[in-house]
């Protein structure tokens, strides 16, 4: 069958790299059933003849209208999909979308008409954020990584900052790798256009934002390292754990050791 990754290995080469991160997601046990969502924005490797194909959907609502995104394009995970078929066969569990002059909604274009994540509000107000900065970002992840969100259980964790410098305290990688720390979003409905404006509103201070009792979205420059980010977090949850499950609370780097290592790197916070 014919691809829309036929000759264009820049964009063959993205949809790779979704599809090994997506394996990874499966492999840490972060998505069970159809958890989680990966969008990409493709923009910048689409020409004029991927311009000119034709819609194979209908045209669908994104339920906001985001100026930024007029003619984007995203390779989007499928909603109800799994992560551990979009490793093997991305083409089948994920599409291509392309945004419509109204900035509101949106038709597939390629492989398949494979209808785009459920949390589409909030990876496109994501996207159309990242534009808005300038940040030269093009990927938003979403995941259930089990230990971080098993810390939103406890309402002490939920406190401004409370976790973010206590996972940076774990290991110096996770204040270097994640120097905007981890921003907390009180629970709210999956999918819905609130989640949506809870998740841009909490971009502008972080770069991973927990959704409370569900999940974390990651924004970077490429899937990997949104994905680095939340791996990197998340193993300083292990390790906190590991501390407490041998009976003792951890020290923690001291508040002094982490200004200093943010100091040497020239980190953000
Ligand atoms: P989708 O299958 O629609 O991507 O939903 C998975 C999920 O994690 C919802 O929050
Ligand atoms: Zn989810």
């Amino acid at each position: 069958m014919k691809s829309i990754l036929d000759n264009r290995p820049q964009l063959a080469k993205q949809v790779a790299n979704v599809a090994e991160v997506a394996g990874y997601l499966w492999q840490k046990g972060w998505a069970e059933r159809n958890g989680g969502n990966i969008t990409i924005n493709i923009t910048d490797v689409i020409d004029d003849e991927v311009r000119a194909m034709k819609p194979i959907s209908e045209v669908f609502e994104i339920g906001k209208t985001l100026p930024n995104l007029k003619g984007c394009y995203f390779f989007c995970k499928g909603t109800n999909r799994r992560m551990r078929d979009l490793a093997r066969w991305p083409m089948e569990n994920g599409s291509v979308i392309r945004i419509l002059d109204d900035c509101s909604s949106y038709e597939i274009i390629a492989d398949n008409p494979v209808k785009p994540t459920s949390e589409l509000p909030s990876h496109l107000s994501m996207h159309d954020y990242m534009i808005s900065t300038g940040s030269g970002y093009k990927a938003a992840l979403h995941t259930h990584p089990i230990e971080l969100i098993a810390m939103t259980h406890k309402p002490e964790f939920l406190e401004k900052d409370k976790l973010t410098y206590l996972l940076w305290s774990m290991i110096p990688e996770t204040r270097a790798f994640c120097p905007k720390g981890l921003g907390i979003i009180p629970y709210k409905m999956p999918s819905s256009v609130e989640l949506a404006d809870a998740t841009v509103a909490a971009l502008s201070e972080y770069d991973v934002v927990m959704w409370e009792k569900h999940g974390v979205c990651s924004v970077s420059s490429d899937i990997m390292e949104a994905f680095d980010m939340v791996d990197t977090l998340n193993k300083s949850a292990l390790i906190y754990i590991a501390a407490k499950s041998m009976g003792y609370e951890p020290t923690g780097t001291s508040m002094e050791d982490m200004i200093a290592l943010g100091k040497a790197f020239n980190l953000p916070k």
